[in-house]
């Protein structure tokens, strides 16, 4: 039976060799965007996208994804120590690849800052979505003017500029140029 691909690891904030969640932040501040519904793949174990939206006003809501156990134990004990979190934070366990078109929510932002960084034959094994198929079901899930942000810092940044050329060759998005390490694709209206 093949074994889920998880990521054997945890990831604490690091500013300097990670900035892309705090540019996330940066981003949604300076454009002042408020009640928007973000998907986040990748929340680490510090889940500072979540925490600072909790509290910072703008009423975002956030859905976040990580494949990390030690980061997903991480969230439930901030959801028990702090039950409000639990209104505007949701995260869940699971490999990104098997995400399901009819179980996601409509959406305005998803951030796709590890896209390809961790997928490999493993993932295969049992069927996986690939990089594309991944981002079309988020996709399609966004609102109108939605956005698609990749991170320019990454490793695997190859990847998610070629699944942001797909966006724009398949589904119609707009290369919004670059914000910080940020590559953002937009929806059309
Ligand atoms: C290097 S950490 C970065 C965390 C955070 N974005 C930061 O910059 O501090 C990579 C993150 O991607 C998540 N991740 C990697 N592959 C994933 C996958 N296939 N599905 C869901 N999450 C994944 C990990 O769980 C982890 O939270």
């Amino acid at each position: 039976m093949a074994k889920l691909n998880y990521w054997n690891a945890t990831w604490s904030l690091d500013e300097k060799q990670c900035p892309c969640d705090i540019h996330f932040l940066d981003y949604l501040k300076e454009k002042a965007v408020k009640g928007k519904d973000v998907f986040h793949m990748g929340t680490g174990n510090h889940h500072i996208i979540g925490l600072e939206t909790a509290k910072d006003g703008s009423g975002n809501h956030v859905f976040g994804i990580t494949a990390s156990k030690e980061e997903y134990d991480d969230y439930v004990k901030l959801l028990i120590d702090n039950a409000r979190l639990g209104f505007s934070y949701k995260c869940y366990f699971g490999d990104i690849y098997q995400i399901d078109r009819r179980l996601m929510p409509d959406l305005d932002f998803a951030t796709l800052f590890h896209i390809g960084e961790y997928r490999t034959a493993e993932n295969d094994k049992y069927g996986a979505l690939t990089d594309d198929e991944m981002t079309f079901v988020l996709a399609d899930k966004l609102r109108p003017g939605g956005e698609i942000h990749f991170y320019t810092g990454s490793f695997a940044y190859d990847k998610g500029l070629a699944a942001g050329k797909a966006l724009v060759a398949k589904r119609g998005f707009t290369d919004a140029g670059i914000y910080k390490t940020l590559h953002i694709f937009r929806k059309g209206k």
